[in-house]
């Protein structure tokens, strides 16, 4: 059996020092390629925590994730940055675009800071990356001048412009009215299929969460339900 794009066993963490905080308490889960995961769970449930910690951006008290096969417990820092930089891409509720720059500069930012500096063809990946979100013809405006869905289109073309195995999304719609909403997902979900990127997608909104391959809920720091792909293998339907 291949090696899951994601894989974690009994992920706990725990925040403070005097008190500790149990936020996570063991999750377990699986997302395979190109999989559209829904995580759903009420305020306070631990969705970010998990995020951040997929994320790279913090470390899990204990338990082990696997990202394309490599366990986060044995990497360095440096060995961290470089993998989160070649594996994820982020979209977040705000889009965390950088004012002073054009929408195509932004789009960049993730190859610049893979490289280490701007290099040739970056602006040609930056513009493509753009095209495909519809905004090829604002490459050069200030994002402050675009409207809240573009910012958000801008965004995803900045997660996806270099072709991350996966993209973790904290609540992309959550800032935007249903209709926006509605195509930024539509857009994700179709770069999704398109380039075979599987996204892991916190939202409130049922409606979104129903047109994910799965929905992944959290309570009270637990995955309720099923926790990998291999729910319908096991199905008693699936025959
Ligand atoms: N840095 C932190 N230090 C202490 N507690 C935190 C920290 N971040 C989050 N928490 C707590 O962890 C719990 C889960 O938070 P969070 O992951 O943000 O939930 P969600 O995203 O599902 O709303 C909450 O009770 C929150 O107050
Ligand atoms: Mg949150």
């Amino acid at each position: 059996m291949t090696e899951p794009l994601l894989r974690l066993e009994g992920v706990v963490k725990d925040y403070g020092d005097e008190v500790v905080t149990r936020v996570l308490h063991g999750v377990d889960l699986v997302i395979a390629r190109g999989e559209f995961v829904a995580l759903e769970g009420r305020s306070g449930s631990g969705k970010s925590t998990l995020l951040n910690i997929l994320g790279l951006l913090d470390r899990a008290t204990a338990g082990e994730i696997w990202l394309e096969g490599r366990r986060v417990s044995d990497l360095d820092e440096a060995a961290l940055t470089e993998l989160r930089a070649r594996s994820l891409g982020f979209i977040f509720q705000f889009h965390h675009l950088i004012s002073a720059l054009s929408a195509v500069e932004n789009v960049m930012m993730p190859l610049v800071a893979r490289a280490g500096r701007v290099r040739r063809g970056m602006r040609e990946r930056g513009l493509a990356a753009l095209n495909d979100v519809g905004l090829g013809d604002r490459a050069d405006e200030n994002t402050r001048r675009l409207s809240g869905g573009q910012q958000q289109r801008v965004a995803i073309a900045r997660a996806l412009v270099g072709d991350p195995p996966l993209i973790l999304a904290d609540e992309p719609t959550g800032n935007l009215d249903s209709t926006t909403a509605d195509e930024v997902f539509a857009l994700l979900r179709r770069a999704s299929r398109d380039k075979g990127v599987a996204v892991l997608m916190v939202t409130h909104d049922r409606e979104l969460a129903r047109r994910c391959d799965r929905t992944v809920t959290l309570l009270d720091g637990r995955i309720a339900g099923a926790t990998g792909p291999t729910r319908e293998a096991t199905s008693p339907l699936a025959g």
